[in-house]
């Protein structure tokens, strides 16, 4: 098949101009400041175009691609069945503002699967979908504290830009200029897996606490993959205090099982909120949950939320697409060539001749995987992240770009592994990372 390419007209073809260029007209040249290649001491590469577990530079580069558009690509990129569904649903008309029956289709398929499930509002990205969370668990409770975690990601909303500050437990501050005060007082923010830390929260402040947000698998600060009986306690201690419980699976949702982290360990939140794959790289978030909060948003109930182009037709399709292909056998593949791809990187990491790259260590969980430098038993905190994380990266990240593979450009994001990493792209890896 011949790619057509896209009318660029007369940009240059090199990534350091293009990046010269953007940079006059985009804040550091990126919408996005992941992008930017911060640290890794080189300017980033465009890319024109993805297929299956490829990316390609705009210089005729290919690179074996370990972000997968950071995570939303479980089956590859340009998956050609999710393709088909687009270019169907592109003669359709791609917006309507209306009632459609394709994000119908989508819920009810997300629902029968997912038992705690009962409605769902989709809306346009991972930070929506939180924030949408987050006023109707205010809503429904009628209090206003959110209660989260030190390495946890939530996107971008005001309320989720908040750090713990330093001496008093939980009492925090903004972690990005521009977010009030009385925004930040009313996010707690406490440690990963310190169950008593929680425990001392709830016991003073258990009332005022409308809801506790948590990636249940967090992997936005690295891969800090929590004891079950954290997770258990926050369920038991929200319960205990009538407030909810929310798991932010924008990323281990349909990733490490169709229903996420909840479905795995068998803990039932009251809210969960989904992005990447439910949009099968498509734009679009979802918050979901029990009828009785999800009856508290508009139209119904009284917490307001609305968005133009919600529930849009070409990411409902993409998403309905990527997530029938979603069963027990293409989990089970998916983890074992994901092992695979760990152990060639652990092999290389442990032959290597130079020390930097000898005491590195790849921790996987199903799909997922982080590159760090050694170290003592899981972490499962950010206090126990070797503080050389960063400085090993950048090496790390540049000797990878020369042979053709790309992780995410960031020490502290994982690296994704798709159906697309197929036994070909396996053989072709061992390839690049034999000496
Ligand atoms: C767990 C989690 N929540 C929320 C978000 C925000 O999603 P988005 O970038 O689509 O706004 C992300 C994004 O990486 C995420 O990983």
């Amino acid at each position: 098949m011949t790619i057509p390419t896209l009318p660029f007209g007369k940009l240059p073809k090199k990534s350091s101009e293009l990046m010269e260029r953007a940079r006059n007209v985009t804040p550091g040249g990126v919408h996005s400041p992941v992008r930017s290649f911060k640290g890794l001491h080189r300017a980033p590469i465009f890319f024109e175009r993805a297929s299956g577990a490829y990316l390609h530079d705009v210089e005729g580069n290919s690179y074996i691609d370990f972000c997968m558009s950071f995570g939303p690509l479980i089956l590859g990129h340009a998956d050609p069945s999710v393709g088909k569904e687009l270019e169907n649903a592109l003669h359709r008309g791609w917006s309507y503002g209306a009632a459609e029956p394709y994000s119908l289709q989508l819920a009810e398929y997300i629902i029968e699967r997912i038992p705690f499930v009962e409605q769902i509002r989709f809306v346009n990205s991972g930070t929506e979908a939180v924030m949408t969370a987050i006023r109707l668990a205010r809503g429904f409770s009628g209090r206003e504290k959110i209660v989260k975690f030190n390495g946890c990601y939530h996107g971008h909303m005001d309320a989720m830009l908040i750090k713990a500050g330093s001496g008093v437990t939980a009492l925090a501050e903004a972690s990005s200029k521009g977010i009030p005060q009385g925004v930040a007082k009313d996010t707690l923010v406490l440690e990963l897996d310190d169950i008593a830390g929680v425990q001392e929260l709830f016991s003073k402040h258990g009332k005022e606490i409308a809801a506790v947000i948590v990636e249940p698998l967090p992997a936005n600060n690295g891969l800090l993959v929590q004891r079950e009986e954290f997770l258990q306690e926050l369920r038991t201690l929200t319960k205990q205090s009538g407030a909810l419980l929310i798991f932010d699976e924008v990323i281990s949702g349909f990733r490490v099982a169709f229903g996420g982290m909840s479905e795995l360990l068998s803990i039932t939140p009251d809210l969960v909120t989904y992005g990447k794959i439910i949009g099968g790289g498509m734009p679009v978030g979802a918050v979901a949950g029990r009828r009785e909060i999800m009856e508290q948003l508009a139209p119904v109930g009284s917490v307001y939320q609305a968005g133009t182009l919600s529930a849009n037709p070409l990411a409902m399709v993409a998403g309905m697409a990527t997530l029938q292909t979603l069963n027990n056998n293409f989990y089970a593949t998916l983890e074992k060539s994901s092992q695979t791809i760990a152990q060639l990187f652990q092999s290389y990491f442990s032959h290597h001749k130079s020390d930097a790259f000898k005491h590195l260590q790849v921790h996987c969980f199903q799909s997922l995987f982080w590159i760090t430098p050694r170290c003592e038993g899981p972490i499962r905190a950010i206090s126990k992240i070797p503080s050389t994380l960063s400085s090993s990266f950048a090496e790390l990240f540049k000797v990878f770009l020369e042979k053709g593979i790309y992780l995410a450009p960031n020490a502290y994001e994982v690296g994704f592994v798709s159906s697309a990493h197929d036994e070909s792209v396996i053989s072709e890896l061992q390839q690049k990372l034999t000496p």
